[in-house]
């Protein structure tokens, strides 16, 4: 299996990819049956669930606050194709999020692709506008370079039109996990930009983690990935967690240290119940108390 893992393809690249993470998640996600769903809240630039896909072909879930990223999956279902004017950068980068429902789902996946692969780094950087930020990179702008890595782009195929992809917060997406079902959650990084404008804190994790403890009591399955200083958060709600040293930072220059915290549903594993709707308060306050 590991095997498998080096030949996926990076769809496109992402800032906080798990794609180097993948040969650790693929033992954990191997505990689970694969009979329910594959739900993935944020699933940035798809590398795990493309490699779930192969896995377990069952039906997929996936969702993510970025507008223009969900559109790169939504027209993955649909088939899109580039764009005629694919090569005007300009106007591309300078379309805003007001903008969105005056294009098509395959427009806005081209609006997507152009600014992040003719940027500098291929990092995804708008203003409050939703404009595009990030400086374009001279070489990456040229025609038979963009032309080709455009073809590339929309030549992916793992979705079918029996799975589901929205732009949606994290918690709405959540609403679908079913006993029997496999939620990944790779939220951003605690007091780290999550999209857009907004800062990712360690409130929001500690609700990504108080309704895991829930979800999994509802027989739900639960796989979360993060960095290694908050393991014993997981641990305290009965996860088990393993340590996995990854790749160095642009930033810090060390090497990352990541969690992987997982726990196939309680009910699910006792019981095999299936039809358990995992619909709970998401609040810390509605913890149950031990
Ligand atoms: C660490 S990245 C996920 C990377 C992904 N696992 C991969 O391999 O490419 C976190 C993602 O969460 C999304 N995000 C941030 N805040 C969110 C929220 N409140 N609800 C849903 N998605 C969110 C970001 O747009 C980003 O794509």
């Amino acid at each position: 299996m590991p095997q498998l893992v080096c030949e996926i393809p990076q769809w496109f690249p992402w800032n906080g990819s798990k794609r180097w993470l993948v040969k650790h998640l693929i033992p954990v996600f191997s505990e689970w049956d694969g009979q329910g769903k594959y739900i993935e809240p944020f699933v940035g630039g798809g590398s795990i669930a493309t490699v779930v896909k192969k896995l377990f072909p069952t039906k997929q879930y996936l969702s993510d606050a970025n507008p223009w990223l969900i559109s790169a999956f939504q027209s993955q279902i649909l088939g899109g194709s580039l764009a005629y004017n694919y090569a005007d950068v300009e106007y591309w980068r300078n379309l805003r999020d007001e903008d969105l429902p005056k294009l098509s789902v395959v427009e806005r996946a081209n609006r997507f692709a152009i600014c992040l692969f003719t940027a500098w780094g291929n990092r995804w950087e708008t203003r409050i506008d939703g404009s595009f930020r990030s400086t374009t990179n001279s070489k990456f702008c040229r025609d038979d370079y963009l032309r080709r890595r455009l073809q590339q782009f929309f030549s992916v195929r793992w979705l079918t039109k029996n799975d589901e992809v929205q732009c949606c917060d994290w918690k709405e997406a959540v609403k679908e996990a079913k006993a029997g079902d496999l939620v990944y959650l790779d939220s951003p990084y605690p007091e780290s930009l999550g999209y857009g404008n907004q800062w990712w804190t360690f409130s929001d994790h500690l609700d990504v983690v108080d309704w895991s403890e829930q979800a999994i009591k509802h027989g739900v399955c639960v796989v979360i990935s993060n960095m290694w200083t908050i393991e014993r958060l997981h641990r305290r709600v009965g996860m088990q967690t393993t340590k996995v040293i990854g790749p160095k930072s642009s930033k810090t220059r060390r090497n990352r240290e990541e969690v992987i915290a997982w726990k196939m549903g309680e009910t699910y594993c006792k019981l095999n119940v299936t039809t358990i709707k995992a619909t709970m308060p998401l609040s810390p306050s509605a913890r149950q108390p031990k």
